[in-house]
């Protein structure tokens, strides 16, 4: 959709664009080219690997790349002295490169330790979060996160496992998900149902709701300028309604996005992973 989103943005040479969730640079790269050399472009990511990524596509004079959540977009642009923005641009979730990554296991097709941090400075890995988590809580993180039908037992299994030894690896933890499903189901599924299980744990481990949530009722009106757009893309149905309900509220916020953008059936084929993505678009009051 990044026809879309670029249409949104409404960039023009000169602009002063924050891309909070800056990734691999894909969108920065063309938010670059439209604001020209006299805009100022300020990236944000929690991720320090997703930053070096970036670097080699976003890099020169009011360029600037800087490891923060967006959430703390207010104390970037004190430290750089930019009283306010133009444009944010939220691209929620989890970015290919960190996939692929076989350091931090987001994927459950690679076997590699349970970390799932964006920022592995601070924190709690899914690890740790599942060696000393309740069961009801674990449940409670399975359901709203990952929507699982099976988080109960899930739960059950995960508390069961660890008393005789811990969960460390992504192969671990998709034995236990394995062993709590029962096969016809497993075999019915359309996805992996491993999928949902890390979806979640990921959500809870970096607190994304929390921020999402923080970041739109003060830090992100705050720094845009009156008349200010922003464009958030969101891959969850929670992300999905955290933004919707604030974009509510009528004496801060002007709706550009009566309905959600969503992918055409085409770009699905290209792209699976995009079936799930909503653009939204609010102009600052
Ligand atoms: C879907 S990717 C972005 C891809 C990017 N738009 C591009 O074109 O390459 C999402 C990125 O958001 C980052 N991220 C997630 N939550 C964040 C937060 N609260 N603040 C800043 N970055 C965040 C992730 O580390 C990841 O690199």
């Amino acid at each position: 959709m990044l026809r879309e989103v670029l249409q949104h943005l409404d960039l023009r040479p000169g602009l002063t664009v924050c891309d909070g969730t800056v990734g691999a640079g894909g969108h920065s790269e063309k938010i670059s080219q439209a604001i020209g050399e006299e805009g100022i472009l300020l990236g944000l990511d929690r991720d320090s690997m997703m930053l070096r990524l970036a670097e080699k596509r976003v890099s020169g004079q009011n360029r600037h790349l800087r490891q923060a959540s967006y959430r703390e977009i207010g104390s970037v642009l004190e430290e750089l002295k930019i009283e306010s923005v133009d444009r944010i641009l939220l691209d929620l979730g989890l970015s290919s490169d960190q996939l692929a990554d076989s350091e931090r296991g987001f994927a459950f097709s690679l076997d590699a330790p349970l970390d799932m941090r964006f920022d592995t400075r601070s924190g709690e890995s899914v690890t740790r979060l599942l060696a000393r988590i309740s069961e009801s809580e674990l449940d409670r993180i399975l359901t709203n996160y990952g929507e699982e039908r099976f988080s109960g037992a899930i739960a059950r299994r995960v508390v069961e496992r660890r008393g005789t030894e811990p969960i460390k690896t992504t192969r671990d933890l998709c034995e236990v998900v394995e062993s709590a499903i029962p096969a016809k189901v497993r075999r019915q599924s359309r996805s992996d149902p491993a999928t949902r299980v890390f979806q979640a744990l990921r959500i809870a481990v970096n607190d994304e709701l929390r921020h999402l949530e923080e970041a739109l009722k003060t830090e992100l009106h705050q720094a845009l300028a009156p008349g200010g757009r922003l464009v958030i893309i969101t891959f969850h149905s929670l992300e999905d309604r955290i933004v919707k309900n604030s974009f509510r509220e009528e004496d801060r916020w002007q709706v550009v996005t009566r309905k959600p953008v969503s992918p055409s059936p085409a770009e699905v084929r290209v792209n699976p992973r995009s079936r799930s993505a909503l653009v939204r678009c609010a102009m600052k009051k």
